[in-house]
């Protein structure tokens, strides 16, 4: 996926913290041709500063503020516990600067950010998934009334270099994104699981089982991305009656299964909106 980089051009991107994710969406920028040195990323360990100059030829600094004074869009990319301290570390730099501020950390609301980083910046919350380390993640995205609809294009810009986007009318429904699209490669990884386990109780090696139910995965998520079909119908095409298919998919109907996934996304939004009560009165 080739995103335009005209919305980048003039930009200076700036990460504090250079973990998974940081250099996920490093590696995209970079594979969309944005000059590795107007990147610049702050991380506490040597080693983090080490893998992301040496793989990617960004800028790298010590210092949290040097990233804030290179940079006119800073990607968050710290745990959301060190949130805090780290944006009232920054507080005078980012009051000099006033750079776009882009949150990945899960649960941190934008009301927290605005207040720990001193008020008034532009600020973009994003809940990207794992598959953004192959190009393949899903991002949502809201932003505070401060963000301009050229800033918007930039992070879409931004995450679309590692996947999908979406935006979405209230910063609520992150909890909701956290638990379908966050949370949501654990679901697939547990049905390969079943499938693999399955696989090797009918005889198969576990290799084959492997590659069967992996390949079986990736096949029936591109056939849904892509058919104008429903997951429904999709899914009816495979069912003849009285065969297979249909003795399998009467088990799972029959033992609630669907319904499971259903309340089990909706314990997992639960979770997501009470780790991220506001600590600060919106
Ligand atoms: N991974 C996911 O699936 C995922 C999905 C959605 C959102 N997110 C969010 O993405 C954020 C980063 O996650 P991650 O998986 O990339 O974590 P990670 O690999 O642990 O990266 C965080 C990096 O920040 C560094 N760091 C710690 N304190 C710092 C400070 N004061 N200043 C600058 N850097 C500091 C850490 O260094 P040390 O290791 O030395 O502490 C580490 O290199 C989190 O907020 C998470 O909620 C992650």
């Amino acid at each position: 996926m080739q995103v335009s980089t005209k919305d980048f051009s003039s930009l200076k991107f700036g990460f504090v913290g250079g973990g998974n994710m940081a250099r996920s969406l490093i590696g995209g920028l970079i594979a969309n041709r944005i000059e590795p040195h107007a990147i610049t990323v702050a991380d506490p360990s040597a080693e983090a500063r080490q893998y992301v100059a040496d793989n990617f030829g960004v800028e790298v600094d010590e210092a949290n503020e040097a990233v804030i004074a290179a940079s006119s869009s800073v990607v968050l990319a710290v745990k959301p516990q060190v949130m805090q301290s780290v944006l009232e570390s920054l507080r005078t730099s980012l009051q000099a600067s006033s750079p776009l501020l882009i949150s990945i950390a899960a649960g941190v609301r934008l009301n927290e950010i605005d207040t720990w980083s001193g008020g008034g910046l532009a600020i973009v919350r994003v809940m990207p998934n794992t598959p953004a380390l192959i190009k393949k993640g899903v991002s949502a995205m809201y932003g505070n009334c401060r963000v301009s609809d050229q800033q918007m294009s930039q992070v879409d810009a931004l995450l679309k270099a590692v996947g999908k986007t979406v935006w979405l009318p209230n910063e609520d429904l992150l909890d909701a994104v956290t638990a379908v699209s966050g949370s949501g490669p654990a679901y697939f990884f547990y049905l390969i699981e079943s499938i693999e386990q399955a696989a090797v109780k009918l005889g198969l090696a576990a290799d084959t089982a492997h590659t069967l139910a992996t390949e079986t995965a990736v096949g029936a998520a591109l056939l849904a991305a892509t058919s104008n079909e429903s997951p429904q119908v999709l899914r009816q095409r495979v069912t003849s009656p009285g065969g297979v298919t249909e003795a399998a998919i009467k088990v799972l109907e029959d033992t609630a299964v669907g319904d499971k996934f259903v309340d089990a996304i909706i314990a997992g939004e639960r979770k997501s909106a009470q780790l991220s009560q506001p600590k600060i009165a919106d």
